[in-house]
This record gives C-alpha cells, structure tokens and sequence, in this order.
C-alpha cells in the first residue's frame, strides 16, 4: 500500500510530497525532494526507525550529509572536477574543498524536487531531467528512481537515459543505525563486507589507483565484526578516512549479489544488502556534524554508517575502474535491494 502526503514546500514553494510504503514487514517513506528516503521503519516486534532524517523540507534543503538522498549524477568524488571524454575536456562544479566535485556538485539530485511518474500498489517511480551542463556534466539525461517493496525487502531501481556520452553513476545516501537512528550507537552494529579489497586514497579521499588487500587488517570486514572495534586504529587508511570512508570492490560481475550485512544485537535488525554494483563505500559519518533529526532525535558524527552502491570513485578518471561511462541511446539499468530481517541468530 502506497499513501501520499504533502510533506512541505520548499523555500522557492514548490510541493514536496512524502510516499509512505508498506508491506508487513516494513513501513518505508520517500519524499520527492532529493528522491529521498525518509525512514525505514522495521515493524516487528517493536517498530524501530533505522534510518537518519529530518521532518522538514528547509532541513533537506540546507542539509550537507545527503541523508537518505539519491545522489548522482555521479555519487562519490570525481578529482579536481574535471574528466575527459570523446576528447573533450568537461569542467564541473567544484563543491568538495578547493578542488573536488562531490555527488553530483552543487545542485546534484539530492537538492532537486522529483517528479512523480507512477504510483503502484507497493512502489513509486520519481524522475527528473538533468540538462546538458547542468553542474557541467554533458548530454540531457532521463532519470528515473523505483522504489519498491516486496516484504522486507526494499529495491531501488536506477534507470537513465542520455542524449549523448556521458556520466551516470547514482546511489543512495542513507545513514544506518539499526539500534534505531535516534540512539548514537549505530557503530556497535556488526557488520560483514562481501569483499577483500579496498581502492585505497589519499587525504583528500581520492583513490591512488592501488585496491589494497584487506585481510588481516583493520578494513577487513570479511566477517562480523563490531564497527566501532578498528576504528580508532593508527592504521594510516583508517587515518586518511576518518574512520571509515572508502569503497569496498565486489565481484558481482553485474548480477545482484549479497554484498554486506549488518546487525544490531539491541534490535536483532539484520540489514542484508545486494547489489549489481561493482563496489560499495563504507561510511561511517565522520563528517556528519552534530544536528537535529527527525522526532526530536540529535544525531552526531561517527554513530551511524552508510553503505553507497557505485561504481569505484573517480572512476572517470581511471581507465583501469570500470563502468564510469554510459552511451548515447543505450537504456542504463542497475538494482540495489536492501533487506530487514528481524533475527536473534546471524552465524
Ligand atoms: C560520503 C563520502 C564522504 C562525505 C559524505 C557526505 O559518500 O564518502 O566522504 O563526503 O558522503 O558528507
């Protein structure tokens, strides 16, 4: 069942409406400002909100954490805000330090009011057009976002549809605290990465070329392990990130693939999250800086974690990262499913 509400207007007074999703499981709500989810309420037993928020449009609007927001045209960094392609040279907006574009630059989709473009009986479908140039990107690109669900299961559906090359490279920016997202104990969750690789970066997080092997390491989430266990590590890539701010490759070969989970020994909520994807970014908030949430919640940095679905970062940039591009003409699809299970026994 799918209800609509009016959840606000922004300050140039265009609707923003809130699309509340529900299943047995799970009550989700997306709201058209950003494509964002708003919250992700696990139901059984007892209703627990595991996803940061805000109950305001003014506070999605000003917000600089991108929470629950459907980034793109490309999520991530792309370094020194430029890339090369079919031999031209295209400048972006820069909105990370001096230097960098960040998802999507300054008005990137997270900041945009969607369309709504179907309504069903257990999803919706939001668009937008993002222009030739828009935050300097090339070619008119048609972008439309599903989201569905199935159970406990929530999909996010990305399709994209260009007029010319260009990049398309979006995810989803939820911050995840399965204790519930108003209690900062979200790194006591466990958590488990599908992946023995991390593209290692420099300071300004932009990777070096180099995918360093995790085992043995504190990156190594090969199994469950509590996230706050390795964080404070001198560890010079636990370092340069903050904690934990680097995507993990995965070897989905484009076949959604199980490539995370996360469990909360206070709520038994157990995250399963499957992919198409060929990398995730684990990010665990450093950079989230103390501000009010949603129902009266405070949320502060490093208490919460997001899972990002992309391709590698500044993949533009590197001939050896795969799938930064998109053709002319030719329908992109890709598929993130994030499920909730609700379980006292995760081994
Ligand atoms: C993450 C990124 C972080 C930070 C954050 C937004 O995706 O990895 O470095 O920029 O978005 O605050």
């Amino acid at each position: 069942m799918v209800t609509k509400t009016l959840f606000g207007k922004t300050v140039n007074g265009k609707s923003v409406y809130k699309y509340t999703i529900s299943s047995s499981e799970l009550e989700v709500s997306i709201l058209s400002f950003g494509a964002t989810i708003q919250s992700i309420i696990v139901k059984n037993p007892t209703p627990v909100d595991v996803v940061l928020g805000y109950d305001d449009v003014l506070s999605y609007q000003t917000q600089d954490g991108y929470l629950g927001a459907t980034c793109g045209r490309n999520s991530n960094r792309i370094e020194n805000a430029k890339f090369t392609l079919n031999g031209i040279t295209y400048n972006l907006a820069v909105n990370d330090g001096k230097k960098h574009n960040l998802h999507g630059g300054n008005v990137g989709f997270s900041h945009r009011v969607w369309l709504e473009e179907e309504v069903g009986e257990n999803f919706i479908i939001l668009s937008l057009l993002s222009k030739h140039l828009e935050e300097g990107f090339p070619a008119n690109l048609n972008v439309k976002v599903k989201f569905s669900l199935d159970g406990e299961n929530l999909s996010i559906e990305y399709f994209g549809l260009s007029d010319g090359d260009t990049v398309f490279n979006p995810t989803n920016h939820s911050y995840f605290n399965l204790d519930g997202h108003d209690t900062h104990t979200g790194h006591s969750n466990l958590l488990n990465i599908y992946s023995n690789y991390l593209t290692e970066t420099n300071e300004e997080l932009i990777p070096t070329g180099v995918l360093v092997n995790v085992n043995g390491t504190p990156l190594d989430f090969t199994s469950f392990k509590a996230i706050s266990k390795d964080i404070n590590s001198s560890y010079y890539l636990i370092e340069n990130m903050h904690g934990y701010d680097g995507n993990y490759c995965l070897s989905s070969d484009g076949k959604l693939s199980l490539c995370a989970r996360a469990y909360s020994q206070k709520t038994g909520v157990l995250m399963s999250v499957y992919t198409d994807r060929p990398g995730v970014q684990l990010y665990t908030g450093y950079f989230l800086t103390e501000r009010k949430g949603k129902n009266g919640a405070t949320y502060v940095p490093n208490s919460s974690f997001c899972l990002e679905t992309q391709v590698y970062p500044n993949a533009v940039n590197n001939p050896n990262f795969e799938g930064a591009f998109i053709k002319a003409n030719e329908p992109f699809y890709s598929k993130t499913v994030y499920g909730f299970a609700v379980t006292k026994d995760i081994l």
